[in-house]
């Protein structure tokens, strides 16, 4: 793919790095890159961080046919600059575009837009402990037309946030609030895919949740309201007498990349690990008789974030003892180890950005 860079000739102040918060400052440069029917992707270019300029009519402002990702660069101990299987995220692209009708984006142009435009703003990434570069790719239907029907013309665009923690409370433990009214999706819908409308949808139980003092929403499957799916944005583990128990996929959750590492790493810990379906009742006695350990949501943005405070109905059951649990940290010990280059990486996981 040939990448045309223009720079920025007014390059912005860097953020006080311990103010960070997440995804609320943007970097000098983007990438963007436009598909057309019968000629495919093409204009890879690289040019400084502006608004864009599109009709009124772009189909992606009225029906929502669009997809992002999300993924984050980090600054090695050994000076280097790495990110975590961006493979996974070029392959779920491709998911989501199939059931989005959006074309397929090769797997190389989704890894070297975001390798190029990293590269270009390196010095954006922040050194301090739990920050990192949060990577946003996206594409948006951009044809002028009312119509519901696939665009014919799309936009790639991958922009780039200095991020710190996704909760205000960092490592501390989130409070959980399992949704009983609303659905975020049903088998056969877009669960799994990472398109904006399944966060639009999340929208109103995360007011309800966010008034009430959690912060995010636990949702239950769309039509028995019975077994758990995922939160608003992680997958979530639970530790139930010694065992990881995670909900399997089913269609209508994210395959988390983080997920799926915390998976591997724990079976080649020699731990017990079950993808399953784990019903709120079976969670509600565990936690009754003493068996449940530990919950923590896992994502890009989240990192491991452990859950100390679950509210279902008009009950509130605690988690542990309000601390992180032991699993917990050393899962995140170990995926930050990897991800930041200050422990070995026996699977192979980071890619380095040249
Ligand atoms: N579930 C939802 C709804 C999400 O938005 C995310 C975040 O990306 C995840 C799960 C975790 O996925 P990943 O580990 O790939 O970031
Ligand atoms: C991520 O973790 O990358 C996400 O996309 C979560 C996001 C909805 C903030």
């Amino acid at each position: 793919m040939n990448i045309s860079i223009t720079k920025t000739t007014s390059p912005k102040a860097k953020p006080d790095q311990n103010n960070l918060g997440f995804g609320k400052i943007f970097t000098d440069h983007m990438f963007m890159m436009d598909y057309t029917e019968g000629q495919g992707w093409h204009d890879a270019r690289i040019v400084p961080y502006q608004n864009l300029s599109m009709a009124p009519s772009a189909m992606v402002f009225h029906y929502g046919q669009e997809m992002f990702e999300g993924l984050k660069a980090y600054n090695g101990a050994d000076g280097k600059v790495y990110l975590f299987r961006p493979d996974m995220n070029a392959k779920r692209t491709n998911a989501t575009n199939e059931r989005l009708c959006i074309p397929e984006l090769p797997e190389e142009y989704f890894v070297e837009a975001v390798k190029a435009v990293v590269s270009i703003d390196r010095d954006w990434i922040p050194t301090a402990s739990g920050t990192s570069l949060y990577i946003r790719p996206f594409i948006i239907a951009t044809d002028e037309f009312l119509g519901v029907a696939p665009s014919k013309t799309y936009k790639f665009i991958v922009i780039l946030s200095p991020s710190g923690a996704y909760y205000k409370s960092g490592l501390a433990p989130v409070g959980i609030w399992i949704e009983d009214e609303y659905v975020r999706a049903v088998r056969g819908g877009m669960g799994f895919a990472k398109t904006g409308g399944n966060y639009a949808v999340s929208l109103a139980g995360q007011v309800k949740a966010h008034n009430d003092g959690y912060s995010q929403v636990l949702w239950l499957d769309g039509v028995e309201r019975k077994y758990i799916e995922e939160v608003g944005a992680m997958n979530i583990f639970f530790k139930i007498n010694g065992k990881i128990i995670t909900p399997m996929l089913n269609g209508s959750i994210l395959p988390g990349i983080t997920r799926r590492s915390v998976i591997e790493l724990c079976k080649s810990w020699g731990l017990d690990v079950e993808e399953r379906k784990i019903s709120v009742d079976e969670l509600i006695e565990a936690s009754q008789n003493g068996t449940l350990e530990e919950v923590f949501g896992t994502g890009t943005a989240a990192v491991i974030s452990p859950v100390g405070k679950l509210r279902y109905k008009d009950d509130v059951f605690t988690i542990g003892d309000g601390s992180i649990g032991e699993t917990s940290q050393k899962i995140y010990d170990a995926i930050t180890g990897i991800q930041t280059g200050t422990a070995p990486d026996p699977f192979g996981w980071r890619v380095e950005v040249e």
